[in-house]
This record gives structure tokens, sequence and C-alpha cells, in this order.
């Protein structure tokens, strides 16, 4: 997000707590503009002048001065709001504080601002420079002010921001952890990653749900996870994959080990770890037809996102389709998600789900609003 901001020439200051990870983010800007200049988009000295803008404190220097703050510390609650204290005692009161939480709901963090008025949410996508949505998360006191100067910049950036409201997991991570969710519990029943990789692959997404917990972070996905779950109610089984891979340091990507193992020089993908099934001490001998493999991910995600809409999230159809092809890269020749399940017919879809309730269980229930559509003949994009 440094690096971003400070390609469309903004002054930024890093503040960690430490030395050591300022300068791995200083490093992994560096190498980020020197991709740039490889590929001929920046000149060398656009980089440096890039680099220039950066600067960094351990202890909160120069806050004073700052007018927009993007908090992305872990993903603890009581971490943030210790943050949240801490940076408004060094700040004026006109600056505008923002978080990058993936999940946690804003109501638990505005009340530790001191002005939660100039308070929102400003939620980037992995990896930053490629990922063009940014969700702006108005809270409960959000002003319409402080709204609309991040909905600016995120446009000055060259971001699409989206307007959603505040709820665990905002918009577009509410349907993608259900995503994650069911291709793990499909794992646990015995279907093998590449399997599932390859049948959401297949569908058009730019990966399966496997690769990209990897690249996420086994230790974000199982955490977003349990907070999101904290909140919503937990409506899948009981499933430890997650947990047995955090404890033992199974960290995706970044630990060179997750599903997949890091990539060999020379080759386009990793491999699936051969060692994966043992590991979790798990037999992927069932065979399951690729087309009912994307139903059971796809139907979890639909079904999600009609709760988003019906808890008024975002207000349409349009928006949620957007996000998710500007936020994970969802196939856009699809229409989007729900213009996906309009084309699938919104009577076909519910009695689909039914059949899957039956055999799956209640996480397959149709939401309410699936439900009114079915019985009145509408679909998303005629009622939205
Ligand atoms: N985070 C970090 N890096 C990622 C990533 C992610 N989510 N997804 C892909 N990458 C990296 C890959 O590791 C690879 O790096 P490398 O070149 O160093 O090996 C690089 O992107 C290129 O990947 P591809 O080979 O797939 O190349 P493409 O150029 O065809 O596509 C892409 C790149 C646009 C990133 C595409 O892979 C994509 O859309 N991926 C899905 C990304 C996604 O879903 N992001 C949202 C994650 S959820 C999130 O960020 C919310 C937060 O709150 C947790």
């Amino acid at each position: 997000i440094a690096h971003l901001a400070a390609s469309y020439g903004k002054l930024v200051r890093i503040k960690d707590i430490a030395l050591e990870p300022i300068q791995k983010s200083l490093h992994q800007c560096w190498q980020q503009l020197q991709k740039q200049v490889k590929k001929g988009q920046i000149t060398t000295r656009d980089a440096e002048l890039t680099m220039d803008r950066i600067s960094w404190t351990t202890a909160y220097d120069g806050f004073e001065n700052v007018d927009l703050i993007i908090e992305a510390v872990v993903e603890e609650e009581t971490v943030k709001q210790n943050v949240f204290k801490e940076i408004s005692a060094r700040i004026s009161t006109d600056a505008i504080i923002t978080t990058n939480t993936s999940t946690i709901p804003l109501s638990q963090l505005a009340k530790h601002v001191r002005n939660p008025r100039r308070f929102a949410g400003f939620h980037f996508f992995n990896p930053v420079h490629r990922m063009p949505l940014v969700e702006v998360i108005k809270a409960e006191k959000t002003s319409a002010n402080t709204i609309a100067t991040l909905v600016q910049l995120a446009r000055e950036w060259g971001k699409v921001p989206i307007v959603v409201q505040d709820g665990p997991g905002f918009l577009v991570n509410r349907i993608l952890w259900p995503y994650f969710a069911e291709a793990l519990e499909l794992l646990r029943t015995g279907i093998s990653i590449t399997d599932i990789d390859q049948a959401m692959f297949a569908f058009g997404m730019p990966m399966g749900p496997f690769r990209l917990m990897d690249e996420v972070g086994i230790d974000v996905v199982w955490k977003a996870g349990q907070i999101m779950m904290k909140y919503l109610g937990n409506p899948y089984p009981e499933n430890p994959i997650l947990e047995q891979m955090v404890r033992s340091g199974r960290l995706g990507r970044k630990t060179g080990r997750g599903f997949y193992l890091k990539k060999e020089k020379g080759k386009k993908r990793s491999p699936v770890d051969p060692h994966i099934y043992r590991f979790l001490e798990l037999r992927p001998s069932m065979k399951m037809h690729p087309t009912i493999i994307q139903k059971r991910i796809l139907y979890m995600m639909i079904n999600e996102a009609t709760r988003c809409l019906q808890e008024k999230i975002v207000e349409s159809a349009r928006e949620v389709d957007l996000a998710l092809i500007y936020g994970i890269g969802f196939p856009a020749f699809r229409g989007g998600l729900l213009a996906y399940a309009d084309q699938l017919g919104i009577r076909n879809f519910v009695a689909d789900m039914k059949a899957f309730q039956k055999a799956e269980g209640e996480r397959y229930q149709p939401a309410d609003l699936l439900q009114e559509l079915a019985n009145s003949g509408h679909n998303f994009y005629e009622q939205s």
C-alpha cells in the first residue's frame, strides 16, 4: 500500500514496531519498482523518486502532520484497538484513520478512535498492485465527507472503489470465505486438492481455492474465518485442516510450504506437496465430477452474496458482481457471480440448493431472498 501511495506522488511514512519489518517492506517496494522498470512501465529515476517519498519510524515521529492513516497490523482485535488508541493521541482530529482489516467489524474498532466521523475501512486486495478493488467501508458514525475523500483517493490511485456497509468480512471476504470453507470440506471428505483447484480454474477463477489460500496465508485464512464465524454463527461442519496446518507452520507461500510447495526455478506453477495428505491423515480417494465441485463451491458463495444483499451490505447485485471481478478475479466472461445465478435460473438454482441441503446439511438452506425470487419468478438483475 505504501508503494501504491508513493507511486502516485504521496509522501508516505511507515510505522512499525521494529526495524526488520520496515526493511522488509522497503525491500519489497524496491523489488516491485524494479519489476516495473524491467517492463518499461517506469524509469529508474521514477523508481528512485518513489522510494524517496517513503520514510519510516518506529516511534510515531511526524504523525502529528499526517492527513491519512491506513492501519494494517495483525488481524487481532485487541492489537488493533491498542494501535488506534496510540495513534489517536498523536494525530490531529482532522486526520482520517482507516483500517485495512480483512474481517473485523468496524463497530469493534470505532470506539477506540478519537474522532469516529473520520474513521472508515479502506480494504485492499492482494496483490495490491494487481487487484483493482478497494472496499471503502462505512462505520456507524463515518461522515459522508470521509467516504467521499477515500473514494476520490482510491480513484486517484487507479483503483475501483466500492462503498460497502460495515459487517464481518464486509462484502468480498464474506463471499470468498465460503469458497475456501466448502473447498476444505470437499478435501476433508476425500476429493483431491488438484481436482478441486482444477475444477474452479476450469470455471474461470484465476486460481483454485487451495492455491489462493497458500497465497493469502493459511494463518490469515484461519484467523479471518474464525472472526467471521464468531460474528455470523458457524454454518460449516467442524474442519480441523487449517488449524493443523497453522500449528505446524505450514502457512503457504510465505513459509514455502502450504497445500503446495515452493515453485521450482523455471517452472510456471508450484506442485501440490506430496506429503500433504499423510500430514492431514486424509486419503484423496473420492472422485467427483468437476461440475458438481463447481456447484458445491459456487452455490455457497451465491447464498452468502444473497445474505449480503438482504443485509444491505451493498444495494445491488451489480455491485456484488463488480466487486468480485475486481477483488478476486471472478471470471468476467461469466458476467459475475449473481449474473451467473440468473443464467442458471433462480428456480433451478433453489431446487439444486434444496437437494444439496438434504444431502449435505443445513448450510445449503437457500437464503430468504433466493426463495422470494424463486417464488415470484424474478432474478437478481431484474430486481436491482
Ligand atoms: N497475494 C499475493 N500474491 C499473489 C496472489 C495473492 N492473493 N495471487 C497471485 N499472486 C502472485 C503469484 O504468487 C505470482 O507471483 P510470482 O510471479 O512471484 O510467482 C503472481 O501473483 C502471478 O500470478 P499468476 O501466475 O496467476 O499470473 P497472472 O499475471 O496471470 O495473474 C493475478 C495474477 C491477477 C494476481 C491473478 O493470479 C489473480 O487474480 N489471483 C487472485 C488474487 C485474489 O483472489 N486476491 C484476493 C485475495 S483475498 C484478499 O486479499 C483480502 C485480504 O483481506 C485477505
